[in-house]
């Protein structure tokens, strides 16, 4: 090897301090191995726990927070036989245009270093500007949404969203929050740790069931486009009086559109956030599912009277988010790589919903019924008579096929029972060998 790599070689072993090196003798090996420290012990030690802020260790609020945590066990063998994995909101990365945005991101660094931090502080800011005016066309693009730079928050993601809006909103003791009841429980945890008293809502085939809210709530939160995780989209007659209830009850609607980009049938349905409802209407959007989760990228357009107030919250959280990662998506979408990758995954995912679709009719109708859905990258099937679906998924979980059940989605009490069935994260022939085993799991379960 070279003389460069040899001396590389020498420096990493010495700053691991496996070697030393003694002065006017020679590089030796060191007497003893540096050890790491055992960790301390972890664990819930009761002894402890009362330090922490009891919110965090209700055992509602681990599991709404632990939504997708995988057992110790599937993640440890690597030689295990693949996993099925029907459960909402994951993405396949392997579809994701790594090369493309590789160079779109290194060439808008380039610019960063020719050209560093601007005029003023990097910090205290909304967002990077040019990912703000990308995302304000993004989204008018897609999702109708009229909107200026200036009324977008950039986050990171979409629970950012939340938790900003949250700290906003929320007065502890006293703000009335309503969400939807099966709905997105990271959601409900965001406005519960601010203090929230947070009220299910029950949810119906034309979406949030307006007349249910109680005239004391100040914060509706729902995701019209593709209710999560029903899938079923907001009527226009309730969107209509949802705005006019907001307007006569001083209540704000928090607008989820993590899945919108993605719509197959139904007949063109704008946002929620119109332009005759931007004064009480706040959209959350996200980069998680057109990009990728780990991009930790989504937005929020605000309401002008609101913007100072979230931004100062975002700033006290971390000031703005990276700067790189921002260029990068700005990039991305300013060059129409962000369209082309969604029309791609719209065509991908069309065919996976029609292949789950067509499985749910031919060989499980006995049992499922699907829900009514036109957007998005899952689709929900409610139970035909008694079905234990929460014992199913256990047996399926056994057989490497991941699938959730309503349970977990429910914060009243459990009125429907059914599946999900995300198709983001599985190719058409793990959904025929998946919905194959669902079927045989159910049949077995029915004649015992
Ligand atoms: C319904 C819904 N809303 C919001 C989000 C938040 O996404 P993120 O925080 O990754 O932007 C998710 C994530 O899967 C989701 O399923």
């Amino acid at each position: 090897v070279s003389r460069n790599t040899a001396a590389a070689i020498y420096d990493r072993l010495l700053s691991a301090g496996y070697i030393v090196m003694r002065q006017g003798s020679g590089t030796y090996v060191a007497d003893s191995l540096p050890r790491v420290p055992p960790r301390p012990k972890s664990g819930r030690d009761r002894s402890s726990t009362f330090r922490l802020n009891e919110f965090w260790i209700r055992p509602d609020v681990t599991a709404a927070m632990g939504f997708w945590r995988d057992t110790p066990e599937n993640i440890a063998s690597p030689n295990a036989q693949p996993v099925i994995d029907f459960r909402p909101a994951l993405v396949d990365s392997r579809l994701f245009p790594f090369d493309v945005f590789r160079r779109v991101t290194s060439k808008q660094l380039r610019t960063l270093e020719r050209k560093p931090s601007a005029f003023k502080s990097p910090q205290g800011n909304q967002g990077n500007y040019a990912l703000r005016k990308a995302i304000t066309e993004h989204i008018a693009l897609t999702r109708a949404v009229a909107c200026h730079a200036d009324d977008v928050i950039v986050t990171s993601g979409a629970q950012q969203a939340f938790d900003l809006l949250a700290r906003a909103l929320v007065t502890p003791n006293k703000t009335v929050v309503a969400v939807e009841d099966p709905g997105y429980p990271p959601l409900r945890v965001a406005f519960g740790a601010a203090g929230a008293k947070v009220i299910p809502i029950p949810v119906d085939d034309e979406g949030l069931i307006v007349e249910k809210i109680p005239k004391n709530v100040r914060v509706i939160c729902l995701s019209p486009s593709h209710q999560f995780p029903l899938g079923v989209t907001t009527s226009m007659r309730r969107r209509k009086a949802l705005v006019a209830f907001a307007r006569a009850h001083d209540a704000v609607v928090i607008e989820d559109d993590y899945d919108g980009e993605f719509r197959y049938a139904g007949g063109a349905m704008e946002a929620l956030r119109t332009a005759e409802a931007a004064d009480v209407v706040f959209y959350v959007g996200t980069f998680s599912k057109c990009m990728l989760p780990s991009l930790r990228l989504g937005f929020l357009v605000a309401p002008d009277w609101a913007i100072g107030t979230l931004v100062a919250a975002k700033n006290c959280m971390d000031w703005h988010c990276s700067t790189p990662a921002q260029l990068g998506v700005a990039g991305f979408i300013a060059e129409g790589h962000l369209a082309r990758h969604v029309r791609k995954l719209r065509h991908i995912y069309r065919q996976r919903r029609q292949l789950l679709l067509t499985c749910l009719k031919n060989d499980l109708s006995e049992w499922l019924e699907p829900l009514p859905s036109f957007y998005g990258m899952h689709i929900a099937a409610v139970a035909r008579g008694a079905l234990d679906c929460e014992r199913i998924a256990a047996s399926l979980d056994e057989k490497r096929v991941k699938i959730h059940s309503f349970n977990r989605y429910f914060l009243g009490p459990k009125k429907r029972t059914g599946f999900v069935f995300g198709y983001g994260a599985v190719d058409l022939d793990q959904i025929e060998a998946g919905m194959n085993t669902l079927r045989k799991t159910i049949a077995r379960q029915q004649r015992r």
